[in-house]
């Protein structure tokens, strides 16, 4: 049976894989088929490598291998066979290999995540994201020494074994410092749960807290990347308007009444998409409802850091006296995106077990990335990158916004936010958003619809223009490019 191969089997020299593997996978694949039968008597070694042309160093080792692997079987003086252990194949299951993956699985599964909407990548373009941070800015140099430090045992604490599913302590030591001292919180290390970035977080918490059916009330407008973790969950939500003050905190609590709401999302820093900060009374006000209905309130603090008009305002985790909130930031605005470095705070218990779930997911997270942050944040060093960045991107804010404000025509209006990385601005009722967006596309200037951070019919014919990932010339071809598709549109 062997001899079919004299013909057609050349061992490939220029592969760069050993020639004993790709025998062994020629013969293992022959068994497979069904064309080597279990106890089919297999040529000596010395024939095989005449056979094939190899050394029979080469052959010995082939057999080696699909001895050890349990394919075939070595009857001591009489030679080698196909193990007859092998369940037997028909002849009729030999069919050359499919080229490429299976599109289809062969298996009964059920796929519960929504289809992926975002529009497709388009090279080489100026694109206005939903801000995100300028990762041109982002402090590298030190970043990588001091990977390198920990990497190579020359850090000051040296970890590379098996960590706490917490995380690396010292950044959990540092981020409690940071929290506690410049966002009024009262943490402990143990009581912080790192992440890699705050969807991480989002899915860990939300894993915990939601059953299948339960309400879940968001913001509407919103971030759909928690939407659809919840939902995946089995949540229910239960969209909330936001206005010029934040959530309609009154509106939350008429749902409350109705009934029971397992948790909130907010982002009432920056609200995301319309920048809005969550006024005081509100705070207030959300802070005593969600402690009489047992709500949770997720609050997800994404762009903390950035903020110019003044102090920026404590998170509603400052005044939690009553365990009701966990608390979410990540790196990800303050450094990039890239780092995935998020945590979570918020009672003691429920860390713990967000800490013994995550062991489940990740085990744990880049340690060595996560020491080399925590001995940044000792440094200084995100102090000063955070100051730098804060510079650059309230003069990005401000350069959009005058741009914007030149634009003729009265097409479009925006209240200038007090922080975040992005204006919600807002497009008069005859201009249509979605047309606007495919213009611009030609023009190689992509923004997003606002459309698409509604649950239900958008309330605001809007977009999200994120202005800090591009530089102040960026940004004036961008709105130049939107001056002209308006002006084209008014005409
Ligand atoms: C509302 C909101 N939360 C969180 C994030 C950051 O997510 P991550 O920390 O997973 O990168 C973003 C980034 O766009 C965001 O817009």
């Amino acid at each position: 049976m062997l001899r079919a191969w004299d013909t057609n089997f050349q061992p490939d020299f220029a592969s760069g894989k050993a020639i004993y593997l790709q025998i062994g996978e020629l013969i293992a694949g022959e068994i497979r088929r069904g064309r080597l039968l279990p106890g089919t008597a297999l040529p000596g070694t010395r024939e095989l490598a005449k056979q094939l042309g190899v050394n029979r160093k080469t052959a010995v080792l082939a057999y080696e291998e699909l001895l050890a692997q349990g394919w075939l079987e070595s009857q001591h003086t009489r030679g080698t066979f196909v193990s007859s252990r092998l369940p037997e194949s028909t002849p009729a299951a030999f069919a050359p290999a499919a080229a490429g993956q299976a599109e289809q699985p062969g298996f009964r599964w059920q796929n519960l995540l929504e289809p992926d909407l975002a529009a497709p990548v388009l090279p080489g373009a100026l694109v206005f994201n939903d801000g995100t941070p300028d990762a041109r800015l982002a402090p590298i140099p030190p970043l990588a020494s001091a990977y390198r430090r920990v990497l190579q045992g020359r850090g000051r604490r040296n970890q590379l074994g098996y960590d706490s599913p917490l995380g690396s302590l010292p950044l959990r030591e540092a981020l409690s410092r940071m929290l506690n001292q410049d966002r009024g919180l009262s943490t402990t290390p143990a009581g912080i749960c790192l992440t890699r970035g705050t969807q991480m977080a989002l899915y860990l918490t939300a894993r915990l807290l939601i059953q299948p059916g339960d309400v879940v009330a968001v913001e509407n407008p919103g971030y759909p990347p928690a939407w659809q973790t919840f939902r995946l969950l089995g949540a229910q939500l239960a969209p909330v308007a936001v206005d010029a003050e934040g959530l309609c905190v009154d509106e939350l609590e008429q749902l409350c009444r109705r009934r029971p709401v397992r948790a909130l999302y907010l982002t009432p820093h920056h609200q995301f998409p319309t920048t809005v900060t969550l006024k005081a009374a509100r705070r207030v006000q959300l802070l005593a409802l969600a402690a009489r209905y047992g709500v949770a309130i997720i609050e997800d603090d994404y762009d903390h850091e950035f903020h110019y008009q003044h102090q920026p305002m404590l998170p509603l985790a400052s005044a939690d006296t009553h365990g009701v909130v966990l608390y979410i930031g990540s790196l990800s605005k303050l450094i990039a995106p890239a780092l995935r470095v998020g945590y979570v705070t918020g009672p003691l218990e429920f860390v713990t077990a967000l800490g013994r779930l995550r062991a489940l997911v990740d085990r744990q997270g880049d340690t060595i990335l996560e020491q080399a942050v925590a001995e940044l944040i000792e440094e200084g060093e995100i102090k000063r990158h955070a100051r730098r960045a804060h510079a650059a991107y309230h003069a990005r804010r401000d350069a959009l916004a005058d741009g914007l404000r030149r634009l003729p025509g009265n097409q479009l209006d925006f209240v200038l936010p007090a922080g975040g990385l992005a204006l919600w601005v807002e497009f008069r009722a005859d201009v249509n958003v979605e047309r606007l967006a495919e213009e611009l596309r030609l023009r190689k200037v992509v923004i997003t619809p606002g459309s698409r951070y509604y649950v239900g019919e958008p309330a605001a014919n809007a977009v999200r223009l994120g202005y800090a990932a591009l530089t102040p010339e960026e940004l004036a071809h961008g709105v130049a490019q939107l001056g002209a598709v308006l002006r084209q549109l008014r005409s």
